[in-house]
């Protein structure tokens, strides 16, 4: 894997990445850090367990910090504990030259970057994924945001991190289910724009290796340097996302809450079902491909569940335009569209279909 990927533009941030990650980060330390009047963790309990310790200790130039530490868990990564987290910094004293990093899975990155994106009119922050998910998506973009009323994401900001410090050994502690979540964004990427990749996840016996993250990594990092502000290639990424939003949203308020991961890989075999019916995907990859996530990801509950059971929270989807729903779609695998129209009526024939 490569130990530091190189700077996209001013504005995008420093990449460090791989097994010496942590070192140049140091070295980043060591040269921006003294410009900084303060430095505040933002941690989970779990990260706050299983990996401040080990980053402090191998950071030579970090300075004193201070540590702000909520639960772990979706929940928190809503508009009320981004209050808190403001009223917090400004208690304790922060000024505009402060530094936030956020250290762990995308709860803590989108958080902890839409906080320092608004506090005092924003402050300078660093991202330090440390879960799967975190590291192949939700950190790279420049992406920030919370739930609002149960909506998710639907207050954020773009703003990139000054760092961006992907560090795979973080690995080690995080739970096997959250590794299935990264997954699911993996497939993602393979699934809009590299056949290849998709077949080595689809073949691999190992969770995750390193190879796997770094591509993640690239695809997402070189779409999103192409259009920042989700114009238009952006919206690629958001294949599988406009269901499995939906589904999140509504299993959230209504059951028992189901991870980012799990929503989106339901969310992506509803969208191959469409891709089928509307740009004529292969029918013998949509097999192949819905056999697998419908494995992999336990979706056959889904089963009793029916469409309007969920429609409703997709009224809330961003990539929606002039009260139509708009999808990314397949023409094949590695070949996605954007702005595809899709009505209730193909929408609920594509989920009764990927699940019965
Ligand atoms: N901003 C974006 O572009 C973007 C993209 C995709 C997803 N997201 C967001 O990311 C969030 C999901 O991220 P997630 O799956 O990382 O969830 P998460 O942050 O809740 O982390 C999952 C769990 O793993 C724990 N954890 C994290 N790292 C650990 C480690 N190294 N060792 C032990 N435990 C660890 C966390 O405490 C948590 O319990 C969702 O809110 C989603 O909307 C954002």
């Amino acid at each position: 894997m490569c130990d530091k990927i190189k700077h996209l533009s001013d504005s995008s941030p420093s990449i460090f990445a791989g097994p010496e990650a942590l070192s140049y980060f140091d070295g980043w330390l060591g040269e921006a850090g003294s410009a900084y009047s303060a430095i505040y963790f933002l941690v989970d309990a779990n990260t706050a367990e299983h990996c401040l310790v080990r980053l402090a200790a191998s950071l030579e130039q970090l300075p004193e910090f201070e540590m702000l530490e909520i639960p772990a868990g979706e929940e928190q990564k809503s508009w009320e504990v981004a209050g808190q987290l403001l009223a917090a910094l400004a208690e304790l004293g922060a000024d505009r030259r402060a530094l936030l990093i956020a250290l762990g899975g995308g709860v803590v990155t989108d958080l902890g970057g839409f906080v320092a994106s608004i506090y005092k009119r924003g402050i300078d922050h660093v991202l330090v994924p440390t879960s799967l998910l975190g590291m192949t998506d939700a950190a790279i973009g420049g992406k920030n945001g919370v739930d609002l009323d149960g909506v998710k994401n639907l207050a954020g900001v773009f703003r990139h991190p000054r760092a961006l410090v992907v560090w795979p050994d973080f690995l080690d502690t995080l739970p096997e289910e959250f590794i299935l979540d990264g997954r699911a964004e993996s497939i993602k990427h393979g699934l809009i724009a590299d056949a290849a990749f998709l077949g080595e996840l689809k073949r691999g016996e190992e969770a995750w290796t390193a190879a796997q993250v770094e591509r993640s990594m690239a695809i997402k990092t070189e779409i999103c340097a192409e259009d920042m502000l989700e114009r238009g290639k952006r919206k690629l990424l958001n294949f599988g996302h406009t269901v499995g939003h939906a589904l999140e949203s509504h299993m959230l308020q209504n059951e028992t809450p189901w991870s980012h991961g799990r929503c989106v890989a339901a969310g992506m075999c509803v969208e191959i079902e469409l891709s089928v019916e509307l740009l004529g995907f292969p029918v013998s990859k949509r097999d192949e491909v819905n056999g697998y996530l419908i494995d992999r990801f336990a979706l056959s509950e889904l089963k009793e569940k029916t469409f309007s059971q969920w429609r409703s929270w997709l009224s809330y989807d961003k990539k929606n335009a002039e009260g139509q729903w708009r999808f990314v779609l397949l023409k094949d695998v590695g070949e996605a569209k954007y702005d595809q129209p899709v009505t209730p009526e193909q929408l609920d024939r594509a989920w009764t279909k990927a699940f019965q």
